[in-house]
């Protein structure tokens, strides 16, 4: 039987959007993500422990959750230039309720705060709305994480609540912030009618 993600009329190869179009990942992708991994600031940003996941964790998670068949996983590429910027997953998918949880890097440094995250973040919501027909999505982040968590606001996502205290960073305890966004809430503000049976 073929899986949920493994047809292009639900998971198609490109998504396109005005500043980035987000491709499934090639082999060639695996260089670029190594050096982001070894990022510290990317693993301050996105990760509980302060430690760069090593080359061969990245190998592992390239393979097996990138560029596996059944991945819901896509490469930001910047238009025009194509170059490759970031990565965006879902994971925890959960056709029974309905959910699924989001997952964003912009990899590279000087493309952080120029409107590509936000818009990724907007065709991946597009994508498990109107496409896979999902109720919600959700996802977790630090609450250092000012940027992330504006952009994050800007593409419809609301905070739902926190786990005070979550993480121990540069010298002080922040709460880890769960937002989410439900089908209903994406296609009002995008003036989609809604399917019945979603
Ligand atoms: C989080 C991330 C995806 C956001 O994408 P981006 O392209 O940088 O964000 P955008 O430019 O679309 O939007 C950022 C918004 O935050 C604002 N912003 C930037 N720095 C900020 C800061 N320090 N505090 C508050 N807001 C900030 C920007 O002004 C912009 O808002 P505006 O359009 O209203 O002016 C990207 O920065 C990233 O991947 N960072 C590294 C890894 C990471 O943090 N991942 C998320 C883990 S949960």
């Amino acid at each position: 039987m073929t899986s949920f993600a493994e047809t292009d009329a639900w998971d198609p190869p490109v998504l396109a959007g005005r500043l980035v179009v987000l491709r499934r990942h090639r082999a060639e992708d695996l260089g670029p993500i190594l050096r982001w991994y070894a990022d510290p600031e990317v693993a301050r940003l996105t990760r509980y422990s302060v430690r760069p996941m090593t080359d061969e964790e990245v190998r592992r998670y390239f393979e097996t959750r990138l560029l596996s068949p059944g991945a819901l996983a896509y490469g930001i590429h910047e238009r025009g230039t194509d170059r490759l910027i970031g990565l965006t997953t879902f994971s925890s998918l959960d056709p029974e309720n309905g959910s699924v949880l989001f997952h964003i890097t912009i990899g590279e440094h000087d493309r952080w705060g120029h409107g590509y995250g936000t818009e990724a973040t907007e065709l991946m919501l597009r994508l498990a709305f109107e496409r896979f027909g999902l109720h919600r999505v959700g996802l977790s982040v630090f609450s250092f994480n000012e940027r992330a968590i504006r952009s994050y606001t800007k593409a419809g996502f609301v905070v739902e609540g926190r786990l005070r205290d979550a993480i121990a960073r540069d010298g002080r305890w922040w709460d880890e912030v769960q937002m989410g966004i439900l089908r209903d809430e994406w296609l009002a503000a995008h003036a989609m009618p809604a399917r019945t049976g979603g």
